[in-house]
């Protein structure tokens, strides 16, 4: 595991208050890669001020050596390695290895954690019983959150998360889980028999096996499709500061138990500015209809008084094609392909729409590409995925990198609680007015 190394400045930035007439120094912090960063921890301190930056826009929240995005040019780098690099020849464990430990597996490394994530598969049957008290039509994204919140019910007495072998054995038991968990909330929702965790398959053939045999009949499984799903979770596995990220990070600042965290990270990813994307972009396809509507969803995409917008274009971060995008549309070639339906309609609609935004000057002058989710929806629906479950299998994947970045934060020596302040512009204290005088 990378230790935290507390940077030194290199050099300060002068801060002048043209109020008072006072001046200050404030360390400039330099990373590995990336913009310097402003070190304003003792600012309140020396000049009685905060700052301000609604949407952590130009704030930095963590020093951590675990994925580096450069949004400018669209790089995806974990410990290093670039994104398309570890999806071309890389699986998902190795992947998850990488961001928890730093490092590559070697063959033996591979073969214990393979080993230790396949063994916690399986579910305490009470979770099952747990579940099935949900709704039938319960979203499958509240059953995640209350299924994974429930966890910490099981694994709450044994769990020191001051004890780096404590944490990595919940990492390993919420990895192998979450699959399941997806998988059973899945099966449920059809009114299908839970499906069991198979030792001898690999994670991804695993979850295909789980959402989709059936005790009637041996399931087949496709290794195009396995790719396809591996890839997907290779793709979203890390993504540095996002929304739900940074919630399980300020969740687990407390102390709080990693289980619920997680849950917490599952909350923040559901909405449709996050992890709820690719739902809305087949949603949006599908409103659309067929090409030569296209022209009028555009424009209503660029009419401000219109709260339409092109659903999986756009990143806080990427102002240009988000690299995760460019592997995730040679995938869906590779599914719709192997599933001979090369003709999907919303496919061709999706690569009609992609075209037509990428020459139009709106887009391209607030540099709007399209994001990793633009084209995994129509993977997932083509294999059969229903709509509703996008989500979760975005939580499946994503759960590795909230896990790592969790550790990274617990492992921090100078770790402290997540506190932001605020600009406060409520009224000033006034006299309480009794009832009958208001
Ligand atoms: N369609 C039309 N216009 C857009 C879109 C879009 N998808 N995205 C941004 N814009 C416009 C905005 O209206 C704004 O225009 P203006 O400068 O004329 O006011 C400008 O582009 C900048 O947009 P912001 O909303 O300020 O950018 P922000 O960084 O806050 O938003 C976001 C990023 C939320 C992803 C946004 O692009 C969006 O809503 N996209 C669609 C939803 C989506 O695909 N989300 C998935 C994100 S990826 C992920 O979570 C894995």
């Amino acid at each position: 595991m990378q230790k935290s190394t507390k940077k030194k400045a290199d050099y300060t930035l002068t801060l002048s208050d043209n109020k008072t007439g006072k001046s200050f120094e404030l360390p400039v912090l330099g990373g590995t890669l990336g913009p310097s960063v402003i070190d304003i921890r003792r600012l309140y301190a020396e000049t009685g001020m905060f700052t301000y930056d609604p949407g952590f826009t130009s704030t930095g929240s963590a020093e951590s050596a675990i994925t580096y995005i450069d949004g400018e040019n669209g790089v995806l780098l974990h410990r290093g390695y670039a994104i398309e690099h570890l999806a071309e020849h890389s699986n998902f464990l190795e992947v998850c290895y990488l961001l928890l430990y730093g490092e590559l597996p070697n063959s033996e490394e591979n073969e214990q954690f393979t080993h230790d994530v396949t063994y916690h598969s399986m579910l305490n049957e009470q979770v099952t019983y747990f579940l099935r008290g949900f709704r039938r039509d319960a979203p499958p994204m509240a059953i995640m959150i209350g299924v994974v919140g429930a966890l910490s019910a099981f694994y709450h007495d044994n769990i020191d998360i001051n004890d780096p072998r404590q944490r990595d054995i919940t990492e390993h038991r919420l990895l192998a889980k979450m699959p399941t968990i997806a998988a059973m909330a899945y099966k449920y929702s059809i009114g299908q028999p839970f499906i069991y965790p198979r030792n001898d398959l690999s994670y991804a053939e695993n979850f295909l096996h789980m959402m989709f045999a059936v005790p009637a009949e041996e399931y087949v499984i496709s290794p195009v499709l396995v790719r396809a799903i591996d890839r997907l979770f290779i793709l979203h596995a890390d993504h540095e500061q996002n929304a739900s990220t940074s919630t399980v990070r300020l969740a687990g600042s407390s102390g709080a138990n990693p289980f619920a965290c997680i849950a917490a990270g599952i909350a923040s990813l559901w909405g449709p500015a996050h992890g709820g994307a690719n739902e809305a972009v087949v949603r949006m396809l599908q409103q659309i209809g067929n090409v030569d509507q296209i022209p009028e969803f555009i424009s209503r995409a660029k009419d401000k008084d219109d709260p339409f917008r092109l659903m999986g274009f756009g990143h806080r971060v990427y102002k240009n094609y988000d690299p995760r995008a460019i592997v995730m549309r040679k995938s869906a070639h590779e599914v719709l392909e192997e599933l001979e339906s090369l003709d999907e309609p919303l496919f061709k609609l999706a690569l009609e729409l992609e075209r037509i935004a990428l020459e139009d000057s709106y887009f391209i002058e607030r540099k709007l590409f399209p994001n990793v989710d633009f084209y995994s929806g129509i993977i997932l629906r083509a294999m059969g995925v229903p709509t509703d479950l996008f989500t979760v299998l975005f939580a499946v994947a994503r759960t590795v990198g909230w896990l790592a970045q969790w550790d990274e934060m617990i492992a921090d020596p100078g770790q402290k609680i997540g506190r932001p302040r605020q600009l406060y512009t409520g009224p000033a204290e006034r006299d309480f007015v009794p009832m009958e005088n208001r």
